[in-house]
């Protein structure tokens, strides 16, 4: 029989996607199974914390089930169990963490405590290793979700030094934020993503917050008041009702939906806040990663997503690679816990049963 590598199966459940993965030896996803509640939160335009630890009381199993079949594997057959333990909403992490503990007792595998950010920055390693291109380390990480704006020196051997982060609220946030305030759905990311492309991204004018204490910190709360100031000036009630309307009824409209309820001059401020949110996140980790002679530069987290981003990157023309993970490896999955997880395994660093969960746990 040929011989295999050494499996993983990791759990996440920190926010609101319930998820597990096996991975072998770090590196080749066996399986990776997300169940989103998308559907749940949607019509309440953001998390809604009880909600989401009900729906993840109610997946995990069935979830966790459906990646050892998919991956051929059996409780038996891994050689560990991974699991988030923040940061994130704690009631979620707590379901993932109290039911990982229950498989490792269950098959005396060892237990594998996971930072969820450190989960984000090892989804982009893990790919750049798959395909040959591995990153060159020290690289600066930029970790852009709905919870976490973070700026990372990360050494050899996965040791991360934080270097900046957002004094308000995360990239994701704003971006949830501005789509909400306009009538749009939940997530806005996506849709301010797909969106902005037919606007004219110099339509509105925002200024930069200046960082007094330290320049590599972010502040997106600033160009989320710009844009309500622009909406109360526009007096577009009518127009946002509209779109609120709207997407009561239809669960996920398609941008071609919103297209329609949407006048040049409102795809011109999403373009603006788009391009505005890019310049901030691509400014400040230049200067990061010039700060310390990063030789590669990681982009992770679920606004790693935007295709404005990825293209500001490129057209940055930046002295050293830059890497994004694929749209499935972007938003919270498990075989990013999985990979975080593997040089632990190598490293025998194993968590307690006892191990808890932090909301704010920090990864330097
Ligand atoms: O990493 P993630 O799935 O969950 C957290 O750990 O927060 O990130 C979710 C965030 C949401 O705020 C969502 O709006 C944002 O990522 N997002 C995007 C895009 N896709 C997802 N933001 C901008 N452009 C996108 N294409
Ligand atoms: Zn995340």
């Amino acid at each position: 029989m040929a011989e295999t590598g050494r499996r993983i199966l990791a759990i996440e459940s920190s926010c609101d996607e319930t998820a597990a993965a096996v991975v072998e030896n770090g590196e080749t996803v066996l399986s990776s199974v997300v169940a989103s509640q998308l559907i749940t939160h949607g019509k309440y335009g953001g998390v809604v914390p009880e909600l989401a630890s009900r729906e993840h009381l109610r997946a995990i199993v069935p979830v966790v089930r459906e990646a050892l079949e998919i991956a051929g594997c059996t409780l038996a057959s891994v050689d560990a169990i991974a699991v988030t333990v923040g940061p994130g909403l704690v009631g979620c992490l707590l379901v993932g963490l109290t039911y990982a503990k229950s498989l490792s007792f269950a098959s005396g595998r060892p237990l594998i405590a996971v930072n969820h950010i450190e989960g984000h920055i090892h989804a982009v390693i893990l790919e750049a290793r798959r395909a040959a291109t591995p990153v060159a380390l020290p690289a600066l990480a930029l970790v852009v979700s709905g919870g976490h704006t973070h700026l990372f020196e990360v050494r050899e051997n996965f040791i991360y030094r934080l270097l900046g982060k957002t004094r308000d609220d995360a990239a994701g946030e704003a971006f949830d934020k501005v789509a909400r305030l306009l009538g749009y759905g939940y997530p806005g990311g996506p849709i301010i993503d797909s969106l902005a492309p037919h606007g004219d991204e110099t339509a509105v004018k925002f200024t930069f917050a200046k960082m007094k204490s330290n320049a590599l910190d972010f502040s997106f709360s600033g160009l989320k008041t710009a844009v309500l100031r622009w909406v109360e000036a526009q007096h577009i009630e009518e127009e946002i009702a509209a779109r609120r309307a709207f997407g009561r009824e239809h669960p996920q409209p398609s941008t071609e939906e919103w297209l329609a309820l949407s006048p040049p001059r409102t795809l011109g401020l999403l373009a603006s806040f788009q391009h505005a949110a890019i310049t901030e996140l691509l400014t400040r980790a230049a200067a990061a990663a010039e700060s310390f002679g990063a030789r590669a530069l990681i982009v992770a987290g679920g606004v790693a997503c935007n295709t404005g981003l990825r293209a500001a990157a490129r057209r940055a023309r930046l002295p050293y690679p830059v890497y994004f993970p694929s749209p499935g490896l972007s938003t919270d999955n498990a075989a990013m816990i999985a990979a975080a997880a593997f040089p632990k395994l190598e490293r025998g660093e194993f968590a307690a049963l006892d191990t808890g969960a932090h909301a704010n746990l920090a990864l330097a």
